[in-house]
């Protein structure tokens, strides 16, 4: 095609010296470019050709494009979270071809920042893209940690895709995230050792598990399995580290953040025993209107897949969703009581350290602040808990009720003996009143994310980074 538009090109033109001769090759080069452009944006990819139902699924995740303001829902974490990104914003997950556009638009990941400040690990790439593995390769694993998120966004081309999950153009399941790798192994689950069920959740776990950036090796991602994966594991992990995230502005408590544990919860669970997995309830099998079955890429709700699985073990859709709205309604309104505990507790604190009480004083009351956190984070972090672990989630949150309920007693004893007689709690009732406490400027923070977009992300990243916006 372009040989022959080349071709007739030069022939038409071939009397240059006239005006007529210069305008044909003028519009022929024109029409050159357009059709070498637009041959190459129908250029089909490669797995589309050779899996197009698998590929037309995962590609229709587009249409999950519903999120919602979870600093809304309860905005008593904004307290919970003060001196970190979390407090800024924090939305429940979307589609999968979402993820490169969300984290670029977050405010969390904030903007480019100034020549010789660190900023941002690149690290927060690696749950989202393909393109993370490749430059771990490429720069070495604590290279790509150690760059700045912003200064590798022109890298990222492609949002979580096939090879995140398979051997490149085949079937075959891989792990392609080095730490994704040594966590299966920490929990004696080593990939390569697997059959197809388990390995089918360790793909998704790769991405829906906690895990923290290690600060003494260049951010890199690390999954804290060493002594196993329930929160009082990896709670005594952290504490035997001395690990923190950051101080809490407000009550200097060293606080943990538990990520997306789904992977965690689910692996506890009585369907995994059973096992049901990820794959059986988020992607099952359909088929095409060849009759051909194939596994649904469209990785979405699972309640909409009733009639393809949960079928087979639970009879009445009815009964199945009824028991899952009384998990969640329980699941938070022990959640929204804690909150409530904690933010006192963080202010309570306060008032003691304003008194001038000292830390052999305060050691156990903080202690008790930053283990309760953990346990709440650990809950409400995992999207899905009350449907993958509700148990769990229920025994979380009652565990830090118990040991919030210890701290507020100490801390109450400790006032006592300063005499201090009131403590001054902040207005969590809405969003704005929860920023307005920690002095976060929502406004400021959205025009400055507006000025980055336009001048960086517009012009020069992948359109991935633009999908939704
Ligand atoms: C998030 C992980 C993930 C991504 C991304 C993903 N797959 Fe899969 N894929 C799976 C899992 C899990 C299975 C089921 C494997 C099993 O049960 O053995 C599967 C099965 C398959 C199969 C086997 C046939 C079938 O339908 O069961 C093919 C072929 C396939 N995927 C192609 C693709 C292609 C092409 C893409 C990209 C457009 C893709 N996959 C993206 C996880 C993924
Ligand atoms: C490469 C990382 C990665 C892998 C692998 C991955 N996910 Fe995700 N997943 C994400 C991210 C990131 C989001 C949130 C996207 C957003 O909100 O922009 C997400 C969102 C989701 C959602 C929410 C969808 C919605 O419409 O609300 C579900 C469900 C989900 N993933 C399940 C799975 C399952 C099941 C697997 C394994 C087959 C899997 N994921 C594998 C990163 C991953
Ligand atoms: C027994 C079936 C089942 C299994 C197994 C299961 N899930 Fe879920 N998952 C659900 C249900 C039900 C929900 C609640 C939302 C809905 O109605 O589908 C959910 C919710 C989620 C969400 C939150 C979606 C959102 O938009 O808030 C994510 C993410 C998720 N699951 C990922 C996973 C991952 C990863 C695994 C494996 C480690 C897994 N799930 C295993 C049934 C299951
Ligand atoms: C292979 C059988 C099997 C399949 C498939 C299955 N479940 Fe289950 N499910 C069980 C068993 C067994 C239990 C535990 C006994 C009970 O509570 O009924 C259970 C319990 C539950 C519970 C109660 C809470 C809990 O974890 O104990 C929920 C909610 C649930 N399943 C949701 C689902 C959904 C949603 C699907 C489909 C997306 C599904 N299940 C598919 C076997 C299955």
């Amino acid at each position: 095609m372009i040989n022959l538009l080349v071709d007739v090109m030069m022939k038409v033109s071939r009397p240059l010296r006239s005006k007529t001769g210069i305008t044909i090759l003028v519009a022929g080069l024109a029409l050159l470019t357009l059709t070498s452009w637009s041959l190459q944006s129908e250029e089909l990819d490669p797995n589309q050709i050779k899996f197009p139902n698998q590929f037309a699924s995962w590609e229709a995740t587009v249409e999950q494009d519903e999120s919602e303001d979870m600093l809304a829902q309860y905005p008593a974490s904004i307290i919970l979270w003060a001196g970190s990104s979390f407090a800024k914003e924090y939305h429940s997950p979307r589609g999968h071809q979402f993820a490169v556009a969300d984290v670029t638009h977050t405010l969390r990941t904030g903007v480019a920042v100034a020549e010789g400040d660190k900023g941002l690990s690149a690290s927060c790439w690696t749950c989202k893209t393909p393109d993370a593995p490749r430059l771990m390769k490429q720069m070495g694993i604590e290279g790509y940690s150690g760059a700045n998120f912003v200064d590798l966004g022109r890298e990222i081309k492609s949002v979580v895709y096939c090879s995140d999950c398979h051997v490149d153009g085949s079937a075959e399941l891989t792990l392609p995230r080095p730490y994704a790798q040594d966590a299966m192994a920490k929990i004696k689950l080593p990939f390569d050792k697997q059959d197809s069920t388990m390995q089918g959740a360790q793909v998704c776990g790769q991405c829906h598990v906690t895990y923290y950036f290690q600060p003494e090796k260049s951010n890199k991602v690390n999954i804290p399995w060493i002594f196993g994966s329930t929160a009082d594991d990896i709670e005594k992990y952290y504490d035997t580290r001395r690990f923190y995230e950051w101080i809490h502005p407000i009550s200097k408590t060293p606080i943990l953040k538990a990520r997306h544990p789904e992977f965690e919860h689910w692996s506890r669970s009585t369907h995994a025993k059973k096992g049901v997995t990820c794959i059986t309830c988020h992607m099952p099998q359909v088929s095409d209107d060849k009759g051909q079955t194939f596994t649904d890429h469209k990785v979405a709700g699972a309640m909409d897949n009733f009639d393809k699985t949960c079928i087979s073990c639970h009879s009445s859709k009815t009964a199945l969703a009824k028991k899952l709205d009384n998990a969640k309604n329980d699941i938070n309104e022990r959640a929204r009581n804690l909150e409530l505990l904690l933010v006192k507790a963080h202010y309570e604190a306060k008032a003691a350290w304003d008194a001038g009480a000292t830390w052999p004083q305060m050691n156990d009351s903080i202690m008790a602040i930053r283990h309760a956190q953990w346990r709440w984070d650990f809950a409400m972090a995992s999207h899905g808990l009350y449907a993958h672990n509700p148990k769990e989630g229920v025994a979380l949150l009652s565990v830090a009720t118990e040991q919030i309920t210890y701290g507020r007693e100490a801390l109450a004893r400790i006032l006592a003996q300063l005499s201090v007689t009131q403590v001054e709690y902040p207005d969590i009732s809405t969003k704005q009143t929860a920023h307005a406490a920690i002095g976060f400027i929502e406004a400021d923070a959205i025009k400055a994310k507006q000025a980055f977009i336009k001048d960086e992300v517009d012009k020069h990243w992948h359109p991935v980074a633009k999908t939704g916006y």
